[in-house]
C-alpha cells in the first residue's frame, strides 16, 4: 500500500532480529511509522513500495551487504533521493567508510549506537522529509496555478484572434455591400436624372438648376460610399498587398492631417498572407492614428524592410514622444495593447520607444510565416 504521503517512515535494516527490535524500541515515537528490514533483498522491496524519510542500515549482512544494498537503492528513482545512514561496528576500517561515502551515504553511526546520537540524527531527516513535502506540495500547487493561467490567456488570445478576424471578414462584406450596391444605385439615379434633364425644355430654368444640384449632390455621395467602403476595408490591400496598402494609407494621411509622411518601401516586398496583411495594416493605421492625436509632429517616416522570415515596419514621428510608462504597459492604453494583441497570433511584437521633446519610434516586427 502507498504509504500516507504525509507520515514519515523510516526503514530500518538489520540481518539481527534482536538488533532490529531495540532500534525499532528506540525509534519509537520518533517516526510514525517504522518499517523493518531482515536484509539487503528485503530492503529493497520496501523502497520500491514506499518513500522514506530515512534509511538506518546495518552494513554488515550476509547476501548484498548495506553498501551494495545502498547502491541498488540508489539507482530507484523512487528512492535515489533518500538518505541512508549505515549503522557500523568501531572496528570497520576506513577503507570501506570510503566504499559508503561512493554509494551515496548521508551519514554514519557507529556501534554500540548511543541512543541519543542516533534518535537527533534520525529526527533530522524526519524534519526535512516534512519540509521537503511541504515544498513540494507548493511547488505543484504554483505549477497547477501557471499552467491554468497561461491556458486562460491562451483561450483569452485565440478569442480575441477569432473575434478580430470575424469583424474583418464582416467588415470587407459591409464594404463591397456598400461599394457595389450603392454604388450601382448610385448610377442608376444619375442615369435616369441624365434622362430627365435631356428631356427639360430651355424655359425651363428652375428645374435645369435642380437638377445641377442633384447631379453634384449624387457625385457627392458617390465619393461618400467609396470612402466609406474604402475606410472599413481598403480595396488596394487586398489586390495590391500590405507595402502598396501602407504606402496609400500613409498619402492619404498626409492629404488628411497636413503632416508630412515618407514612406520607404521594399523593392520586393514579401508575399504576406492575409491575416498577416490584414494586422500589420490595421496596426500601422493605429499607429498613425496616434501621431494624429497625441503626437504634435510635423513628420512621419515610415519604414518598411523585409528579410527572408521576417518583416520590419517602423514608424517614427517627430512629435513630443510618448511617456515611458505609457510605452511600456499601461492597461487604459487599449490601442497598443490592441496592436500587441494583433501580432501575438503570428509571434510578432511591437517595440515602442519614445524621446522627451524628440519623437516616438515604433517598430512592428512579423514574421512572414512562409515554409
Ligand atoms: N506617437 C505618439 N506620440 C506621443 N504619445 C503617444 C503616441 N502614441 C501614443 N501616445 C500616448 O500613448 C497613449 C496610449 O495610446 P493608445 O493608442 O493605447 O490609446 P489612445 O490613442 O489614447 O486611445 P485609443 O484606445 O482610442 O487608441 C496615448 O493616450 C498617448 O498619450
Ligand atoms: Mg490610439
Amino acid at each position: 500500500m502507498e504509504a500516507n504521503a504525509s507520515q514519515a517512515s523510516v526503514l530500518v535494516v538489520d540481518d539481527d532480529p534482536k538488533s532490529l527490535q531495540a532500534l525499532k524500541e528506540l525509534l519509537r515515537g520518533l517516526a510514525p511509522s517504522i518499517v523493518l528490514a531482515n536484509s539487503g533483498e528485503a530492503a529493497l522491496r520496501c523502497v520500491l513500495k514506499q518513500d522514506f524519510a530515512v534509511i538506518l542500515m546495518d552494513v554488515r549482512m550476509p547476501g548484498a551487504d548495506g553498501f551494495a544494498t545502498a547502491r541498488l537503492i540508489r539507482e530507484h528513482p523512487r528512492s535515489h533521493y533518500t538518505p541512508i545512514i549505515f549503522v557500523t561496528g568501531a572496528d570497520e576500517d576506513l577503507r570501506s567508510m570510503f566504499r559508503g561515502y561512493e554509494a551515496g551515504a548521508v551519514d554514519y553511526i557507529l556501534k554500540p549506537v548511543v541512543p541519543e546520537i542516533l534518535k537527533s540524527k534520525i529526527s533530522v531527516f524526519i524534519d526535512l522529509y516534512y519540509k521537503n513535502e511541504v515544498l513540494t506540495r507548493e511547488i505543484a500547487e504554483r505549477k497547477r496555478a501557471e499552467e491554468d493561467l497561461k491556458a486562460s490567456q491562451e483561450n483569452l488570445r485565440a478569442l480575441a484572434a477569432r473575434l478580430q478576424s470575424v469583424r474583418e471578414e464582416e467588415w470587407k462584406r459591409i464594404s463591397r455591400e456598400i461599394h457595389d450596391e450603392l454604388g450601382q444605385a448610385l448610377t442608376g439615379l444619375k442615369m435616369d436624372l441624365t434622362w430627365v434633364a435631356h428631356r427639360l425644355l430651355p424655359k425651363q430654368k428652375a428645374l435645369a438648376q435642380r437638377t445641377r444640384s442633384m447631379f453634384s449632390l449624387i457625385d457627392d455621395t458617390v465619393q461618400s460610399v467609396r470612402e466609406i467602403a474604402t475606410r472599413l476595408r481598403p480595396e488596394v490591400l487586398d489586390e495590391l498587398g500590405l507595402a502598396a496598402a501602407i504606402g496609400w494609407q500613409a498619402r492619404d494621411f498626409q492629404m488628411r492631417t497636413g503632416i508630412r509622411c515618407k514612406v520607404s518601401l521594399p523593392a520586393d516586398p514579401p508575399p504576406l498572407d492575409q491575416e498577416r496583411s490584414t494586422a500589420a495594416f490595421r496596426v500601422f493605421q493605429e499607429l498613425l492614428t496616434n501621431v494624429a492625436r497625441h503626437a504634435n509632429a510635423t513628420r512621419v517616416d515610415v519604414m518598411m524592410q523585409a528579410d527572408a522570415d521576417r518583416l520590419m515596419l517602423v514608424v517614427e514621428d517627430n512629435g513630443k514622444g510618448i511617456a515611458e510608462e505609457e510605452a511600456v504597459f499601461s492597461p487604459k492604453s487599449m490601442g497598443l495593447l490592441g496592436m500587441r494583441e494583433r501580432m501575438l497570433p503570428f509571434g510578432g511584437n511591437i517595440e515602442i520607444r519614445g524621446r522627451p521633446g524628440k519623437g516616438t519610434r515604433v517598430t512592428v516586427s512579423v514574421p512572414v510565416g512562409l515554409k
